[in-house]
């Protein structure tokens, strides 16, 4: 069951421009996906990065953007839509002297502000679950990315166990995620927008085993989280990850990879 929500981009801005921000950097570091650096690296791999020319679309604190210069001598271009996170980025990006390689800019993934046809590659990492149009979002990957051109992404989909109505309004309320897609959801997309699929992988058991780790981590750090941002903040983010990891551990939800390349 393909649930819908109207969280918007703004609501997911707004979390991002406050305490949602700083509690996933805190959870996960600079690298605000599952699996952190070792992921970059990864995916990195699978796409050849190298001297390359890359556009992350949902940049964040632009962690994935200077791992990408400093160790392929990718240039990277990071597009997101909230300004605290651009500012922490691009702060953070002058401070290791690497403004060169990296750009910053305010945009939304469904109008992109970038050029059809520029980009060697085109990269998300576990952020286009917020995006409420993942046609359009796809559309625009595909839109900015040259031809023979790489696209490669992980993102949090559902699995293949369905989710109860009551299961998923917790779960994509706490998360603001609009909706979500699926492995062969993503795949359908790409090859229906002019695409070759040349991977994809449902990550399940290493989804399920970070989430295990993140809920730890959230109880290990609880003195410092409610002195932070409070004890309700703490609560809430307990029973989030709770939740999120009791649903992957019954394949309900999952994390994916495709890599595909611009017909
Ligand atoms: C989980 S973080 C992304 C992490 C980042 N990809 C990384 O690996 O470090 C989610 C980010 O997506 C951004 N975002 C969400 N919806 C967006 C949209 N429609 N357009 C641009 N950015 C968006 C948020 O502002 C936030 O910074």
């Amino acid at each position: 069951m393909n649930y819908q929500y109207d969280y918007t981009v703004k609501d997911v801005s707004d979390a991002y421009d406050g305490a949602v921000g700083i509690l996933w950097e805190v959870l996960m570091g600079e690298h605000i996906h599952i699996g952190g650096e070792k992921e970059t690296q990864r995916l990195a791999e699978k796409l050849g990065v190298k001297d390359s020319y890359l556009l992350d679309i949902c940049s964040a604190l632009g962690g994935p953007a200077r791992y990408l210069a400093k160790n392929f001598n990718t240039t990277v271009l990071g597009v997101d839509i909230t300004k605290t996170m651009l500012e922490k980025a691009t702060a953070r990006t002058l401070e290791e002297g690497l403004q060169n390689k990296i750009e910053f800019r305010m945009g939304n993934a469904l109008d992109l502000p970038v050029s059809s046809n520029t980009m060697d590659i085109v990269w998300g990492q576990d952020a286009w679950c917020y995006v409420t149009d993942k046609l359009r979002l796809i559309q625009e990957a595909v839109r900015v990315c040259k031809l023979g051109g790489k696209i490669g992404f992980t993102d949090w989909i559902l699995g293949s166990t369905p989710l109860s109505k009551e299961e998923a309004d917790f779960l994509y309320e706490f998360m603001i995620f609009p909706n979500l897609q699926t492995v062969n959801g993503y795949k359908e997309l790409l090859e229906e927008n002019n695409c070759e699929v040349l991977e994809v992988e449902n990550l399940q058991e290493d989804f399920t085993s970070h989430l295990r780790f993140y809920y730890e981590k959230v109880q290990e750090l609880k003195d410092t989280i409610i002195q932070e941002f409070g004890e309700e903040l703490y609560q809430i983010a307990e029973k989030g990850v709770k939740a999120w990891k009791d649903a992957a551990e019954k394949g309900k939800v999952t994390r994916g990879l495709w890599i595909a390349k611009k017909l």
